[in-house]
């Protein structure tokens, strides 16, 4: 594929391209097959991607303006402090965003790499064509001197595709990397290092282990929003795979699991469920009091994180968290 798209605004130099890597098809297909691969097995799980409909994406915005879900304002707490030393430290011409919105945390590095004097060129990367035209319009206004080449692609098949010239940083915030589990993060990370080649920068967020109840009341908040986010799946399946839960019949439930290290979001049927997947010619039961498992988000250590990045060949060259010490952001290079 690769079909290009530019533009050139009337006001200033800024060019916008749109590199599209990912059919909406295939993509369906491939979201298709791994939603029935997780009903098949026990527990069954659903993968993430469902939450993040309209309504979902609102919801999710609101869930991270929460008091008791700190990684968002953790994180940004974090860039604030030290979006300049990441600038001097890189000197990066090209600001790689993997799943990018047009977050305020992005521009705290964006604006630290322009006052440096060194942007050039912001690529943000997502599977959504809509949210990343709409990501980069913003950004070419925001910023008139860069130039913003969007890539729609998937990042378990794509990372390939991302524009090589420049000194490059490639940003994956969030605790994103917290929805894989050990294996995928391992193929991630080799993908995102290889993509890199040798040259440039990766900076990586990752939420940390904490007292359990502050973990959990970060995924259950008391007023019901991540609740809310969660059914939301439901709804979403219904639509897009053709499935018939009754949602009333399903409530929110945040564990932490501590042999794996990570909260998990569960829906959990009240009564006996049977529910089919018109489209994916599937059928999952489910007996009043069990679950399926819809998100898990792994909770990190500082060493474990250098670990898993020294497994993929990266070399840490500096690691910041906030003052609670809840988030860590660490910045690494090919080693
Ligand atoms: C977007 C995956 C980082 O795991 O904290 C928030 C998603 N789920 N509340 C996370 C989420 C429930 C979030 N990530």
């Amino acid at each position: 594929m690769g079909s290009a798209w530019h533009a050139m605004s009337e006001h200033d130099t800024s060019e916008i391209t749109v590199d599209v890597h990912l059919d909406p098809a295939d993509w369906s297909r491939h979201l298709a097959e791994e939603t029935a691969l997780g009903l098949v097995d026990r527990p069954p799980w659903t993968p993430p991607v469902w939450f993040y409909d309209e309504v979902g994406s609102r919801l999710f915005d609101r869930i991270t303006r929460l008091d008791e879900y700190y990684p968002t304002r953790a994180e940004r707490s974090i860039l604030a402090a030290h979006a300049d030393a990441i600038a001097a430290r890189t000197g990066a011409t090209t600001l790689i965003e993997l799943g990018s919105g047009t977050s305020d945390k992005t521009t705290l590095l964006l604006d630290a790499l322009r006052d440096h004097g060194t942007l050039e060129r912001i690529v943000p990367f997502d599977v959504s064509e809509a949210v990343l035209r709409s990501a980069a319009a913003t950004l070419a206004e925001t910023y008139p001197d860069v130039d913003v080449h969007a890539v729609v692609g998937d990042f378990h098949e794509h990372l390939g595709h991302i524009p090589s010239h420049g000194r490059r940083l490639l940003a994956f915030l969030g605790s994103t990397i917290g929805n894989l589990d050990p294996d995928q993060r391992r193929e991630f990370l080799r993908r995102v290092r290889h993509s890199l080649d040798g040259d440039g920068w990766f900076l990586l967020g990752t939420d940390l282990v904490k007292d359990r109840t502050r973990l959990v009341r970060a995924y259950d908040d008391d007023s019901g929003v991540t609740a809310a986010f969660n059914l939301n799946a439901l709804h979403v399946m219904n639509r897009e795979l053709g499935a018939d839960f009754d949602v009333d019949a399903w409530r929110h439930r945040a564990v932490f699991d501590e042999e794996h290290q990570r909260i998990e979001m569960h829906v959990v049927a009240v009564t006996d469920q049977t529910v089919s997947f018109a489209t994916l010619d599937r059928t999952l039961t489910v007996e009043a009091g069990g679950h399926l498992r819809t998100e898990i988000s792994a909770k990190f250590t500082e060493p474990q994180v250098r670990a898993e990045l020294a497994g993929a060949g990266f070399a840490v060259d500096a690691s910041w968290t906030d003052d609670n010490g809840d988030f860590l952001l660490t910045l690494a290079r090919p080693a």
